[in-house]
């Protein structure tokens, strides 16, 4: 097996991958090794903006204070006071390295988003903000000789060492390449994947969660998950986000009668939290037997729109769909996972020289739900301090691969035998993973859909024998271990909090405040309740 090492890997180019690289190019060599191309992420999707406290009518508590009241009492206060205390010079940074927000006249505008109290959501190009934010990360990226890509390259498992993570195994092509490093930082994003709804692009499997757990990582906050309630649902369309801001803008709901409903169901409408709301569209679906409801933007000033959503303009006239003149059928989907691989503020997992930062992380940040736009915020807050983690823990850690050659051979992860399934096994278990995902441990749960899901998925643990060698069966392995802790979590929070809603315990429940973590222990996960 071919051997590298570098000082530091980082595993995913996102927001979060990007601005951890950023920081760690003065200390060492750095290698961003990405599946797939490095800006095919969810950044490069993100539509509605970045939230920060930056404009004259808003305070930093003020922003604090929102974004405990989204995650429902589970937020972490330390990590959101970082969050909202480092964003502003995060935001001012990234402007002077070349960021073009939008702006009114010559100051900055901030839009609205649901369960912000003030405009706090900046936005790039109308709704290209993530496209902005990957765009200047990379050139700065690029900037420094001492970071190198390397796209196209699936981690199949990190390389753990007496209890140290010492860098990872990567397929690259055809060949295993053992990839040592001082420090390893995980950013590979999300598992939006795991469901056959969903906003996310197709890079997002779990990866990063499912190879930290395999190596020994604490998961926490595996539940929740957040449904976004807009996703375009017309035929021969993708499943297309409909950002937050239109309604923010005041886009309205509509059933199939054409009657707006969300009034009946919280004070503030169309800009309640996204779990009320995505709960809202499925009970008037159920009562009008339809499986989409309208967004509806007719009213509104049709030249405003085309300037404020070019992209979600131009994409929903792909689909035969004008925006302007149209109701707009839509359908909640998966969206972000709150949960993640247990992190310090610093991005420091439990696993010695491993770290974590954005999506694939849980600091407890979001808490039970995650405030719109907060996300690449997050990325860029706690990708540097990772960044600047893993460089101070390099400065002191020998490079893990001197002195492993001699007792390193791989066979722990090369098998030359096939895959004993046959391809349309494997694809057929993709799709009725994520249906099963969406339909029983979907928007609403009860022990029932849950047990169901859990017994299904069981069935196919043997695929985790599998030593599989390309990127689509590695990630098929990967959705199933995410797929089954997210329900396992969601099996032991009886009570709804935030994103997680059980119909069988709709009142917080025993222990409500308490966060649930997963660890590997023999063939089922150990957990435990903790503050
Ligand atoms: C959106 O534009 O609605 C998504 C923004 C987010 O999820 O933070």
């Amino acid at each position: 097996m071919k051997k590298e090492e570098v000082d530091f890997l980082i595993i995913g180019s996102g927001v979060a991958g990007l601005r951890a690289a950023i920081e760690l190019a003065p200390y060492g060599n750095v290698l961003v090794v990405t599946k797939d191309r490095p800006a095919e992420s969810s950044t490069e999707y993100a539509q509605g903006g970045i939230a920060v406290a930056l404009s004259d009518e808003d305070e930093v508590g003020i922003h604090f204070e929102d974004t405990l009241r989204a995650g429902d009492g589970l937020c972490r206060e330390d990590a959101v006071k970082v969050l909202v205390e480092e964003g502003p010079e995060r935001i001012l940074e990234l402007i002077s390295w070349g960021a073009e927000f939008d702006k009114e006249g010559t100051k900055l505008d901030f839009t609205m988003e649901a369960a912000h109290s003030r405009k706090r959501v900046l936005h790039a190009h109308g709704d290209s903000t993530g496209k902005e934010l990957e765009r200047v990360l990379l050139n700065k990226v690029r900037s420094f000789p001492s970071v190198r890509k390397y796209p196209f390259a699936f981690t199949v498992d990190l390389i753990v060492r007496d209890g140290t993570c010492c860098g990872a195994y990567i397929l690259k092509g055809k060949e295993i390449v053992a990839l040592f490093a001082k420090a390893t930082i995980l950013a590979t994003g999300g598992a939006g994947q795991i469901f056959s709804r969903t906003t996310n692009p197709a890079v997002t499997t779990g990866d990063g969660m499912a190879i930290a757990f395999r190596a020994g990582a604490v998961l926490e906050d595996c539940e929740f998950i957040q449904f976004h309630p807009t996703v375009l649902f017309a035929p021969s369309a993708p499943q297309f986000l409909l950002s937050e801001a239109m309604r923010g803008e005041g886009a309205i709901l509509r059933d199939v009668s054409k009657k707006a409903f969300m009034r009946e169901h919280h004070p503030d409408a169309e800009l309640a939290p996204r779990d009320i709301v995505s709960r809202a569209i499925l009970s008037q679906m159920a009562a009008t037997k339809s499986s989409y409801v309208y967004l509806d933007l007719t009213h509104l000033d049709g030249a405003f729109i085309k300037k404020r959503f070019p992209r979600i303009y131009a994409t929903c006239l792909q689909y035969d769909v004008n925006i302007i003149n149209d109701l707009i059928p839509v359908c909640p989907a998966a969206h972000y996972m709150m949960g993640g691989i247990k992190t310090d503020l610093d991005g420091a997992s439990g696993l010695m020289g491993l770290f974590a930062a954005g999506e694939v992380a849980c600091t407890g940040v979001h808490g039970a739900n995650r405030l719109a736009s907060n996300s690449l915020l997050e990325g860029l807050v706690f990708g540097a301090r990772a960044g600047r983690a893993a460089a101070a823990f390099g400065s002191v850690t020998a490079r893990h691969g001197e002195g492993e050659s001699g007792r390193f051979d791989g066979k722990d992860i090369i098998r030359h035998e096939p895959a004993q399934l046959a391809l349309f096994d494997r694809e057929e278990i993709r799709h009725a993973l994520r249906k099963l995902m969406w339909k029983r441990v979907g928007i609403i749960r009860c022990d029932k859909s849950l047990s169901e899901a859990k017994d299904k998925l069981d069935k196919w643990d043997f695929i985790h024998n599998e030593i599989f060698m390309t990127r689509r069966d590695l990630e098929l392995k990967n959705m199933l271990l995410v797929a089954q802790l997210v329900t396992r979590a969601s099996l032991l929070r009886k009570g709804s909090v935030g994103a997680h809603y059980r119909s069988d315990f709709p009142d917080k429940g025993d222990n409500w405040n308490k966060h649930i973590i997963l660890k590997k222990s023999g063939h089922e996960p150990v957990h435990d309740f903790i503050q």
